[in-house]
């Protein structure tokens, strides 16, 4: 399995564990970006961000939770990111975001609330590297998983294959050994981890072995 290693939406505690991380084999450092708008909660500005980036031995799956995500592109796209993820909900011309984010080179992911449906992704499926399906409201690492999360994956899994569409599957939040091996039986191909890697650096090995 793939796996995005979140820090905390707190700079220095997110220091502190990202040095560990990157002694481990996590595929990607999954940066948290919140403006206090799109979610109640704030972090990180783009001066934590370098340093983070500056820190970080893996690149950075960034996960834009914000109303304006086009604001944060250009600054980004000088770090060592791999793919940049806004949400559907907030941002009006879709194709239009994705052609700006291929057009640095970097890859493009779109995530969606637990309230949003899947179908809406539909259109731009074939546009963009994967899909962050979330498994909590986003804003905060620690959350319980909704358990309406496994049937988006599988739905959304099957539109993927039945179009022979290389699209990814990202599911972020509430993640840990309860809901992750059924998570990957029904589609999913990377995981992000806050809370459950970070109370025990043992259950990153789990994860990736799945
Ligand atoms: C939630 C964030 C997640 C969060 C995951 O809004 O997008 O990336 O850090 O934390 P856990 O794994 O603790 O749910
Ligand atoms: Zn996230």
């Amino acid at each position: 399995m793939i796996l995005s290693a979140s820090i905390l939406s707190s700079e220095e505690k997110g220091i502190n564990i990202l040095k560990k991380f990157n002694n481990t084999n996590v595929d990607y450092i999954h940066l948290d970006v919140m403006d206090g708008k799109f979610v109640n909660n704030k972090a990180f500005q783009m001066s934590e961000i370098k340093k983070i980036n500056d820190i970080s031995l893996k690149s950075l799956d960034v996960h834009l939770m914000v109303k304006n995500p086009e604001k944060y592109i250009q600054d980004l796209a000088m770090l060592n990111v791999s793919c940049i993820t806004f949400h559907y909900e907030p941002v009006k011309d879709i194709n239009n975001l994705i052609e700006y984010i291929k057009s640095f080179g970097i890859k493009v992911g779109i995530a969606i609330n637990p309230e949003t449906n899947i179908n809406n992704l539909v259109p731009y499926l074939d546009k963009i590297s994967q899909v962050l399906i979330m498994g909590v409201h986003p804003g905060e690492s620690g959350q319980a998983f909704i358990d309406d999360t496994f049937e988006k994956v599988k739905n959304l899994k099957q539109k993927i294959i039945n179009n022979n569409y290389k699209t990814i599957i990202e599911v972020d939040g509430g993640v840990n050994d309860t809901n992750a091996l059924k998570l990957k039986e029904f589609g999913a191909d990377a995981i992000v981890s806050a809370s459950f890697i970070q109370k025990d650096l043992n259950n990153i090995k789990y994860l990736k072995e799945l």
